[in-house]
């Protein structure tokens, strides 16, 4: 599955109008939809998520942050998926993402930075299946 990655647009993206223009922003950089859904996280769920992170001290506050409203989850296709998809959204730090990504365009701060983007190809595969089944691609 290595042309395919998995993304979610994060709950302050959503609360802030965001999803619609990032959206936009993805299929213009290529990628074409392969799954795609409005849904929440519970602090369970958005911990075991984000489980690689669980012993930072940013941990609690990710948490809390992850399930403090709706997220839109999505599986994307593009060749080199991957990698070009963490390219269109920059850094992890807004502050430090290029001009143009959807990170420097949308999102206000390290904590609260607007998309999630797959590190991995192997990643890319647990983070689609945690979110959908096989009966939701297209
Ligand atoms: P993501 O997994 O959400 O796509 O973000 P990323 O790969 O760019 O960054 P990662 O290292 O995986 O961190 C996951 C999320 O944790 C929050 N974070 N806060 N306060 C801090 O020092 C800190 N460091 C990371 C960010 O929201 C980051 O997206
Ligand atoms: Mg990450």
């Amino acid at each position: 599955m290595s042309n395919r990655t998995f993304t979610m647009i994060k709950p302050d993206a959503f609360a802030k109008g965001h999803s619609g223009a990032i959206i936009d922003h993805i299929l213009k950089g290529g990628f074409r939809i392969v799954a795609l859904k409005l849904t929440r996280l519970s602090r369970e769920k958005a911990g075991e998520f984000y489980d690689i992170h669980r012993a930072r001290p940013f941990f609690g506050e990710l948490v809390d942050f992850m399930s403090s409203g709706p997220i839109i989850a999505a599986i994307l296709e593009k060749e080199n998926a991957v990698a070009d998809f963490r390219k269109l959204i920059g850094a992890t730090d807004p502050a430090k993402a290029d001009p143009g990504t959807i990170r420097k365009l949308f999102a206000a701060s390290l904590g609260e930075n607007a998309i999630h983007g797959s590190d991995s190809d192997e990643n890319a595969r647990i983070e689609s299946d945690f979110f959908f089944n096989s009966f939701e691609r297209y």
